[in-house]
């Protein structure tokens, strides 16, 4: 069912008819901000007054014109110079998908993504915004890592995510690790062939605590992304066992899952971090988190006929 569903998610027939459906939203609504920035802003202050902190994602990925690249660009200088008049840019970040902007447009799309991406880098590091670049299927993890090489060059705070499900994310952690080098630890939302990936749930989550240890005893600034509450505890103790501070790693969980948990944890003095979507491109994002959870898909099913 998770392999159908990440299929779904690259449908243009079933996006049509999911996104045009009044019935959706109720339900999209538990996973993404709203539609527009305002949606958004209210959503973060929501989480800042309750001891949280955010990551923003303009929703979008898949871009396939230089002028989609460049929008998506825009709604991001948009997003700070928001962020900045609101007074929220402490401890602020967002999260970019490459896709977004123009990484998988042909010929030079790595080069129109990286060049965006920069722009986009500038512009947080002046409105005092940190930046961490999502991570897609494996196909992409080469030409993101190598982007996130250009862009620490100027900025060594971008942050990226690495997925244990790959098998390669092991060897990639090592490499990573470095001191101040914020790397999101999850366990992978894409469909991956077996070559590539765990196929089993179980290596997977073995491979996430393999992961954090090496990041965890590492240099860096882990942020550990996930709503697995077991591998939150082992998480815990593997930071009080090397003697990590309080503000050298970071918890990090997707708006509308265990908000319950994000705010025992941010109560107990862990900095939590919700990644908080918003935009009217919420399709691709949407799947991936019924995908996640087969209970949501009967949820969404029950919304859809109930009406
Ligand atoms: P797992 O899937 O085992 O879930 C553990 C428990 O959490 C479940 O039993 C359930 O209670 C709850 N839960 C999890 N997902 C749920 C859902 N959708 N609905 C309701 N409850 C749910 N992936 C990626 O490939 N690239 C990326 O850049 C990112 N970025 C990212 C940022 C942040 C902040 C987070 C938290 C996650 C991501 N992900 C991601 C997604 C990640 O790869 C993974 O798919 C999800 O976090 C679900 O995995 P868990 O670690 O939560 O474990």
């Amino acid at each position: 069912m998770r392999t159908a569903l990440l299929g779904a998610a690259r449908s243009d027939a079933l996006r049509r008819a999911v996104t045009s459906s009044p019935a959706t939203r109720p339900v999209v609504s538990r996973f993404v901000a709203g539609d527009d920035l305002d949606a958004a802003v209210r959503t973060v202050r929501e989480l800042t007054a309750a001891g949280l902190t955010f990551t923003l994602d303009h929703l979008g990925e898949d871009t396939t014109s230089r002028e989609q690249a460049e929008a998506t660009r825009d709604a991001y200088l948009h997003l700070f110079r928001r962020l900045a008049d609101e007074g929220l840019t402490a401890g602020a970040e967002a999260s970019v998908k490459l896709s977004a902007l123009g990484q998988a447009l042909p010929r030079d799309g790595v080069r129109v993504s990286t060049g965006l991406a920069a722009e986009l880098v500038a512009a947080a590091t002046e409105n005092g915004v940190l930046v961490t670049l999502d991570m897609e299927d494996h196909t992409t993890v080469d030409a993101t890592l190598e982007t996130l090489r250009t862009l620490r060059a100027e900025v060594p705070t971008v942050g990226a995510v690495l997925q244990s499900m790959l098998h390669r994310t092991e060897a990639d952690c090592r490499d990573l690790a470095t001191a101040g080098s914020r790397i999101r630890l999850v366990k992978g939302a894409y469909a991956e062939p077996e070559s590539v990936a765990f196929p089993d749930k179980a290596d997977v989550d073995r491979a996430y605590v393999r992961c954090l240890r090496i990041l965890v005893e590492g240099q860096g600034y882990p942020m550990v992304a996930t709503h697995d509450l077991r591998l939150v505890r082992i998480a815990r103790e593997l930071v009080t066992r090397t003697g990590r501070d309080a503000d050298s790693y970071e918890f990090q969980m997707l708006y509308g899952i265990q908000p319950a948990e994000q705010r025992r944890l941010a109560e107990e003095g862990a900095t939590v971090r919700v990644y908080v979507p918003y935009g009217t491109d919420w399709y691709g994002y949407f799947v991936r988190r019924l995908a996640e959870r087969p209970a949501n898909v009967g949820f969404f099913l029950r919304s859809l006929t109930t009406r």
